[in-house]
């Protein structure tokens, strides 16, 4: 079956004024969204993942603007709206969001169960009973043990991992149709992050919804994504299938993230870091932008942006490792084979690192 695009954005350009300057945080950023899917947008710290997605429900701060593409949702064209009020029909209701720390999006001094209501009562015109009723039910499908007594509970009675149970039951209160999970997981530990994945793919499959999945691990995205977008420096420059990006990656950025898997190293070993920094995106960007850091850069990255190349119908990288006159390149010994490791790590879990606490 070929899945419907529920989101896409074109040439997307997003600049930021700080002082005198301007900061380009995303750079002719394209991507299409199918609906039901789940795809994971991976990338160091400050590449663009949550601005891109701020684009998506006008949460840009106001120092921010689209500067040039679009945005389309359905049959509306996102890019267009200004003002609050335009975004209202949309941003929580159709598009929502939960972020990386729950204390932030929960009222500390309001109940669980009343910040839940709340918003079944705003977005689904139901009376306090009848939403109060849906509020328990939400509570007890995310997973809170005595949902109906600890409806009055505050936040601050709750754990870290319960409270992203509630954000995500306030989220899904509305019926979203497409959830954006910035990071939902980050301040978690590793066993409730485990808790929180499996929670959000069978919600998923229950409500239906599209999920944007956002980390800087790219060790969970095997386990919770469809799609792959690998973000550097503002701008996408690899997206395929998880077993494309696993198994068959292209570009030389996609191999230092896994390259720095932690399954990968040994216990007691360094861990792989990639090189150097992100460049300025305050200064204009020649060539590729990772060349700077790369091993395989050539001289032409250092000139000239790459365009995307099309590996497959699905896989595409913004290399020019695959200009049909560049000379080969073999990807790092570390994740050739990757699949054969992943495997042999399943079998005897002992040896993975960084999961103590499974
Ligand atoms: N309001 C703002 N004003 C100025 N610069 C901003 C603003 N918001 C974000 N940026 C910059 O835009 C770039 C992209 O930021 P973004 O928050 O999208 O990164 P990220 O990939 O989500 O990183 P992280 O993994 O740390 O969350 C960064 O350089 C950041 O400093
Ligand atoms: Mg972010």
């Amino acid at each position: 079956m070929v899945k419907k695009t529920i989101l896409s954005a074109e040439n997307i350009s997003v600049g930021f004024k700080v002082r005198s300057s301007e900061l380009r945080a995303i750079r002719n950023v394209s991507l299409e969204l199918k609906e039901q899917e789940t795809l994971a947008i991976v990338g160091e710290s400050g590449s663009g993942k949550s601005v891109l997605t701020k684009t998506f429900t006008g949460m840009l701060e106001a120092n921010g603007s689209i500067t040039g593409g679009t945005v389309r949702y359905q049959d509306k064209i996102l890019s267009d709206l200004k003002k609050d009020e335009e975004w209202d029909g949309i941003r929580g209701k159709e598009i929502a969001t939960i972020f990386q720390d729950p204390m932030t999006s929960l009222n500390p001094i309001k109940t669980i169960g009343s910040q839940i209501s709340e918003v079944i009562i705003k977005h689904q015109k139901k009376s306090a009973k009848e939403a109060k009723k849906m509020a328990i039910d939400l509570m007890v499908r995310t997973g809170i043990p005595l949902a109906a007594k600890r409806y009055d509970d505050y936040p601050f009675q709750y754990s870290g991992g319960m409270r992203q149970r509630i954000v995500i039951a306030i989220a899904l209160a509305c019926r979203p149709k497409i959830l954006i999970c910035d990071e939902p997981t980050t301040a978690l530990d590793v066993t409730i992050q485990a808790q929180i994945l499996d929670l959000i793919r069978e919600l998923q499959e229950e409500y239906q919804f599209t999920t944007i999945f956002i980390t800087h691990d790219l060790g969970v995205v095997a386990s919770i994504a469809d799609r792959v977008a690998v973000m550097y420096a503002g701008q996408i420059v690899e997206t395929g299938t998880v077993e494309e990006i696993y198994y068959n990656p292209q570009h030389p950025y996609t191999w230092s993230l896994l390259s720095s898997l932690p399954q990968l190293g040994n216990r007691g070993d360094e861990l792989y870091s990639v090189p150097g920094t992100p460049p300025s995106l305050y200064k204009e960007i020649k060539g590729d932008a990772f060349a700077p850091r790369s091993p395989y850069a050539m001289a032409i990255d250092f000139e000239e942006e790459p365009p995307m190349f099309q590996v497959t119908e699905t896989h595409f990288a913004k290399t020019w490792l695959l200009d049909p006159r560049a000379p080969k390149a073999e990807k790092p010994e570390i994740i050739q084979n990757l699949h054969e490791k992943m495997v042999a790590l399943q079998e005897e879990p002992q040896t993975i690192g960084g999961n103590e606490n499974v």
